[in-house]
């Protein structure tokens, strides 16, 4: 028998592996790309910080996917029928309803974005001296629960850290350190366990249905709650689809209510899951809902719209029930892959297996001559904008905080991320970012570090500002011209 209309089944008379794309584009923006002395200066300016960059002078805008990803048509139409009121709207009815048919829990409450939730969660339920386990920590999740005087401690497996591997789940958690955890702390300390789909620091890698049901087993013998981040879901159902045996012939929507039956809480950035930009809480706990509720009016708004405009509620109503399709989720990975690939040709050093959110380049690897107290990751993504006009995002030290003491903490990883929007970028724009980032891997040794000229105490990555430690970005920009004469 034939199932139908799954992208998976189309297969190409040449054997190629080609991510074929199920949507058309239908509006489209008109992109710029700089040459090289102007990218010089603009980077300069950025203090070679890309979230610094004005989009102007960017050409492939791979920072992130958050709230980038292109909306479908029937998102747009959704948006204008939406119905705005201070309380009770319809549109927050349609939303709530959406949610609970794809989680199943009985109460949501909506937010600004993703971090907004985290501010909730943390305020409600973190206390001084407690200890949050999870598979791995995203960077304005640890801030909350550090600011409320929690701390993180990541229970990853050793693979997680593992640039190349073959385990498809590197984001799973690691039981017998959990379980040390818990006895190490007690339960009571521990307000809850988090898991991360998609996990976002290590390379967008996912976490199998059997490690959190595992997980759930553990914390119901423990009365320990589980905080699922589901912000990078999309990604981690393709996954689980297609790398776990027992899912195969399940459907994205049977997966997704079967994770959301072993959480008690989840919570999103509709930035990233529905393609719009919001975020909100689900839980079917109602002690735990009526707290947080207390919150949202002081944080985000009333509780029917929680800081997001209706028009944005719509388009996430439909963007979510829209990712409940596998021809919809697996575009982003099946991408990422192919970009992995092309990378993995010139011997660049990716993380490997590819995951979801973006293609992941090992800096550690690429500028080994580059010392982590010189921000390598840093380095190497104002090159590769330098080189190309993409801008990528640090995720390595430069991401973490000091210590107390004012001492530099070492990121367990140092990862270039170029992340790829779901159906906004086109193959040959792929190809153009892999041919440039492949000349740039050649030519590393030109490479330099970077030092901070301005440095915020907090989540110092989205406005430091830093120099380079000498005039590498010339005479990179010198190789450029010898070698791609007045090419772009
Ligand atoms: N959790 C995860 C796993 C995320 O990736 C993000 C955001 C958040 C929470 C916070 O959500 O931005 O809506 O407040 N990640 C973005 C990124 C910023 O670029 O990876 P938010």
């Amino acid at each position: 028998m034939v199932a139908n209309g799954s992208q998976n089944q189309i297969k190409f008379y040449s054997e190629e592996d080609v991510p074929l794309e199920m949507h058309k584009v239908r509006i489209v923006q008109k992109l710029n790309l700089p040459p090289i002395e102007k990218r010089l200066e603009a980077i300069i300016e950025a203090g070679n910080n890309t979230f610094l960059l004005n989009n102007r002078d960017v050409f492939l805008d791979m920072l992130t996917d958050s709230g980038v990803n292109a909306m479908s048509d029937r998102q747009q139409a959704a948006m204008m029928m939406a119905d705005d009121s201070y309380a009770g709207s319809e549109t927050f009815t349609r939303l709530e309803k959406t949610l609970n048919g794809i989680f199943g829990k009985e109460f949501f409450l909506p937010t600004h974005q993703g971090r907004a939730c985290e501010n909730i969660i943390s305020v409600t339920m973190v206390e001084e001296g407690s200890v949050v386990p999870m598979n791995y920590h995203f960077t304005t999740t640890k801030a909350h629960i550090v600011a409320n005087g929690g701390k993180v401690e990541e229970v990853y497996i050793d693979e997680a850290l593992n640039i190349e591997s073959s385990h498809p789940f590197k984001g799973n958690m690691d039981l017998e350190k959990l379980k040390n955890l818990i006895k190490e702390h007690g339960s009571e300390n521990i307000p809850f366990v988090r898991i991360e789909a998609g996990t976002n620091l290590i390379g967008g890698q996912p976490v199998s249905l059997s490690n959190m049901r595992e997980v759930r087993e553990l914390c119901n013998q423990e009365n320990i709650k589980i905080v699922f981040d589901a912000s990078l879901l999309a990604d981690n159902l393709y996954f689980i689809k297609t790398r776990e045996e027992k899912c195969r012939d399940m459907s994205i929507a049977e997966i997704t209510q079967e994770i959301a039956d072993l959480m008690d809480i989840i919570y999103f950035s509709a930035r990233k899951l529905g393609n719009a930009r919001g975020g909100g809480i689900c839980t079917s706990d109602r002690d735990i809902f009526l707290k947080m509720r207390e919150l949202l009016p002081l944080y985000e708004g009333f509780s029917t719209y929680g800081g997001m405009s209706v028009r944005e509620m719509e388009a996430i109503a439909v963007g979510l029930e829209e990712t409940m399709d596998e021809n919809m989720v697996n575009q982003g990975p099946q991408f990422i892959k192919f970009m992995a690939e092309e990378l993995k040709k010139n011997d660049v050093p990716v993380v490997t297996p590819p995951g979801g959110l973006g293609c992941h380049i090992d800096a550690m690897q690429f500028v080994d001559h580059i010392p982590q107290t010189e921000y390598p990751a840093g380095a190497l993504v104002a090159a590769v904008y330098l080189i190309s006009g993409v801008r990528g995002m640090e995720r390595g030290t430069m991401s973490e905080q000091r210590d107390e003491d004012g001492n530099e903490t070492l990121s367990n990883m140092e990862l270039l991320r170029l992340a790829l929007p779901r159906r906004v970028f086109t193959l040959s724009q792929v190809k153009y970012a892999a041919d440039r980032i492949s000349w740039l891997y050649k030519n590393r040794k030109l490479i330099g570090g970077l030092e901070f000229t301005e440095e915020p105490e907090v989540l110092r990555f989205f406005f430091g500002k830093l120099k380079t430690t000498s005039n590498w970005q010339q005479k990179l920009v010198g190789k450029f011209r010898e070698d791609f004469g007045d090419s772009l």
